[in-house]
């Protein structure tokens, strides 16, 4: 039996600039999808939590086994945990990929490929989202801490490595990059969840339409690029004041792109008044918030009295991680 588990992402600048080429960075959080893989001794077909596995229910799971297939064909019986809630723009099925390509590296008795776990993931999630996927969620879910995309090598970050993906046609690449951030002690991430789903497509669409009808917007867009270059500099420099403050102007972009929601709106209103920035993060039209705050119990408060679910995240989170094998 081999157990794994990754966590999921909050995204702390860049959102939808990013589908465009400009900068993003996102953080992984404390809450965690976890897999336990067994080798199957009475079924002669693969199980998922004690059903048999239908591929074209979950797509991202059939495309892992395909290219991770056990060395010895021996079917295999999946269980997938987690307290990353779905829908809500924390990355729970990129975690649950990264996770499930840990468990079965472990299974074919190779140890743990960070590179190939996040190429891999990063495919399958592309795959159940009919060909588009940035590698945010899926790389901060491996590498865990801070994660920044750019279409440049930056200089003053750890580079990972460069990614490719055929999209309609178009090669589309990407810059990852990792670095140790500088945070102080006593400031925390809350998290704040509408319960609202959002669809991540429906949104990215609208973006498109918008810019495609106003091609002057796209302004706005290398405007959350600059914002995100200055908060990633701030964090890297451990001014928490300037990050918050480059949250909050990234959120107020979103929020003239039509991203943001009423929900959304009213927790942000409620989280300001103790934090040093707020912004939705994720897709928007429904899903999560966050808030750096130096007041993380106050400001969990705030968002339950506006009827949102909170909960507070250290940075830093583990990404990949072994959690058990007999
Ligand atoms: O809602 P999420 O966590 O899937 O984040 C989507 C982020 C976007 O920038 C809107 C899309 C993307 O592929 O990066």
């Amino acid at each position: 039996m081999v157990k794994t588990s990754a966590p999921g992402k909050c995204i702390l600048f860049g959102e939808h600039a990013v589908v465009y080429g400009q900068p993003a960075l996102a953080c992984s959080i404390n809450q965690r999808m976890t897999v336990e893989i067994e080798k199957e001794e009475t079924f002669d077909s693969w199980r998922l939590d004690g059903r048999t596995f239908k591929p074209k229910k979950h797509p991202h799971i059939e495309y892992i086994r395909k290219h991770l297939p056990p060395l010895d064909d021996q079917p295999l019986h999946i269980r997938i945990r987690g307290t990353i809630p779905k829908a809500s723009g924390l990355g729970s099925s990129a975690a649950l990929s990264v996770a499930l390509c840990g468990a079965l590296q472990q299974i074919r008795e190779e140890s743990i490929d960070l590179l190939q776990v996040s190429s891999i993931s990063h495919h399958a999630e592309a795959e159940a989202q009919g060909g588009r996927a940035s590698p945010m969620d899926t790389a901060t879910s491996s590498f865990g801490g801070f994660v920044v995309l750019s279409d440049t090598i930056e200089e003053n970050l750890d580079f990972i490595e460069t990614r490719t993906m055929e999209v309609n046609g178009q090669t589309r690449q990407w810059h990852l990059h990792t670095f140790d951030a500088n945070i102080p002690e006593g400031v925390s991430l809350v998290v704040g969840n509408t319960g609202v789903h959002g669809s991540t497509s429906a949104m990215v669409n609208q973006v498109a339409n918008l810019i495609r009808e106003n091609p002057e917007r796209k302004i706005e867009l290398e405007t959350i690029g600059a914002i995100a270059r200055r908060g990633i500099q701030s964090l890297q420099e451990g001014d928490m004041e300037a990050v918050g403050q480059a949250m909050s102007e990234n959120h107020m972009v979103l929020r003239s792109l039509g991203v943001s929601s009423p929900e959304i709106e009213r927790l942000i209103r409620a989280a300001a008044p103790s934090s040093l920035g707020v912004k939705l993060t994720g897709a928007g039209g429904g899903g999560c918030m966050i808030a750096l705050t130096r007041n993380p119990e106050q400001t969990v408060g705030a968002i339950e009295m506006e009827g949102g679910r909170a909960f507070i995240t250290h940075f830093n989170e583990e990404g990949l991680r072994i959690e058990h094998i007999i």
